[in-house]
């Protein structure tokens, strides 16, 4: 006979209230050793629990506080529950009757016990009670428009009940199909004089600066495909501008706010692969085959996807401190460039982006006691895997999503607004300068050698 019986739970516990401590309470009178599994953030956004507002540090030291709990873990993946029953030796699984028959199958390695839920109090309703829905509207009517409507779906905080576009007909023949945008505007300042709190702006990438300082001096948070600007001076304007404006500005790379994405950060802080060497990603897309027009290609492949790329360089290993670029632009702009930056160590990032060469778009991470693969499409981070020497010890971590990954941005956005929040930390405004430092330092460098062949040309 064991001399105490022990006990698991688990749950997100955010803001914490009394129906969760009436649960944990009811378990641990079930028996000696109450254990509580809290769930990691990031797990918790890939099984679409999107608007979790307190983060998993606050969360632990809310329940690690309670008298009556004995001890705290994390929850990090989805097969965890199993493999936590063996390794404390559990004799009673306790949750929510919201639960019920879900947990079944744990029947096998323990006794699983569902408890009666409090009527009348959740997360959930709290959330709604304490946070005003956001409302947003959209700028520009591009071909991203519908997909970020339909992700916007999943993320309960956030409604989006307006459009704006130069193009008048364009925005009724929109609004007249759409389920859920009915006001169209054709008007800039009419659109902002709206009570939209925020905006998300996916136009061309010449008109970006100019849309963005707009809303921004209208008072709207806004969330802008990237590159924010075109020119330096202009990036560093528009953030120190939402500082004095007090509104959060924030780069649309869907990538830097998926789960898997930020899991694999955290493993690479935490030394999984030892030191970090060498960063190689590569985004490709042929948009002539997709029947895109010249004017959006003329853009260069540099602007339209090195931001990309930068992400993944910038977020592992931090500022670039010089960069070289070696580009090929056989139609009177870059269709391909190859981009090596130095880092702190001495440590090395490449870049590939190109419009008119296709190539394998995957990421590899270079470290001094492994690397990890994550394969194609890379930027839609849902598996990656860490090598070794040794090939027994490879490691393979899998948040797979539905949908397009829209909706972890346009959840984050809505949260940090909510929350009053200026600032990501899945993508600070000191990232959004090192990511943009690459493409930026192009246009300069570009402009520079145009502005010599036009004096050559002059005289
Ligand atoms: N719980 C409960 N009574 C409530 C709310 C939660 O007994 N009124 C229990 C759940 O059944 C679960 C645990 O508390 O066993 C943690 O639940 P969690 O999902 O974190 O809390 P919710 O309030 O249900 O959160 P959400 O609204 O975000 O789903």
């Amino acid at each position: 006979m064991k001399d105490k019986k022990t006990i698991i739970t688990y749950g997100t516990y955010d803001m914490l209230h009394k129906g969760h401590m009436r649960l944990l309470e009811r378990a641990k009178a079930l028996g000696d050793y109450l254990i509580v599994g809290v769930t990691d953030e990031n797990y918790d956004r890939s099984r679409g629990k999107l608007n979790v507002v307190e983060n998993t540090k606050k969360r632990i030291k809310s329940i690690e506080s309670l008298d009556f709990v004995d001890k705290v873990i994390v929850e990090t993946h989805k097969n965890q529950k199993a493999e936590d029953m063996l390794e404390y030796d559990v004799d009673i699984f306790a949750i929510g009757d919201d639960w019920v028959g879900a947990f079944d199958y744990l029947n096998e390695f323990t006794h699983v016990e569902y408890l009666a839920r409090t009527e009348g109090i959740s997360s959930t309703k709290l959330r709604a009670e304490n946070f005003d829905t956001i409302k947003l509207g959209i700028v520009g009517l591009g071909r991203g428009t519908q997909a970020f409507i339909d992700e916007s779906k999943f993320v309960s905080n956030v409604k989006i009940n307006r459009i704006y576009s130069p193009d008048f007909l364009a925005v009724k023949k929109f609004t007249k199909k759409s389920d859920v945008i009915k006001y169209g505007h054709d008007n800039y300042d009419d659109f902002l004089d709206t009570s939209i709190s925020a905006v998300y702006i996916d136009t061309a990438l010449t008109s970006h600066y100019k849309l963005i300082k707009e809303a921004i001096k209208a008072g709207k948070h806004v969330l802008c495909e990237n590159p924010l600007a075109l020119h330096k001076n202009e990036l560093k304007e528009l953030l120190s501008l939402a500082k004095e404006e007090k509104v959060l500005l924030l780069s649309a790379l869907k990538t830097a706010f998926l789960p898997a994405f930020n899991q694999l950060l955290t493993e690479l802080s935490e030394g999984i692969i030892g030191e970090v060497k060498e960063v190689r990603a590569t985004r490709t897309t042929l948009y002539k085959e997709k029947d895109y027009p010249e004017s959006f290609m003329a853009q260069g492949a540099t602007n339209i996807l090195s931001s990309y790329p930068s992400l993944l360089v910038n977020k592992i290993l931090g500022k670039s401190k010089n960069i070289t670029f070696f580009d090929q632009g056989f139609e009177g702009y870059d269709v391909s460039n190859l981009i090596v930056s130095k880092h702190k160590g001495g440590a090395v990032g490449v870049s590939r982006v190109a419009t008119g060469i296709k190539s394998e778009g995957d990421a590899v991470i270079s470290g001094t006691k492994g690397y990890v693969h994550i394969p194609a499409p890379w930027w839609l981070t849902k598996k990656f895997y860490v090598h070794f020497e040794d090939e027994h010890k490879s490691q393979t971590f899998n948040y797979e999503f539905d949908g397009c990954g829209l909706r972890y941005m346009i959840a984050e956005f809505s949260s940090l607004i909510q929350r009053g929040e200026r600032k990501s930390k899945m993508l600070t405004p000191s990232d959004m300068v090192g990511i943009n430092r690459v493409l930026l330092e192009y246009n300069e460098r570009k402009n520079k050698e145009k502005r010599k062949i036009e004096k050559r040309k002059n005289g």
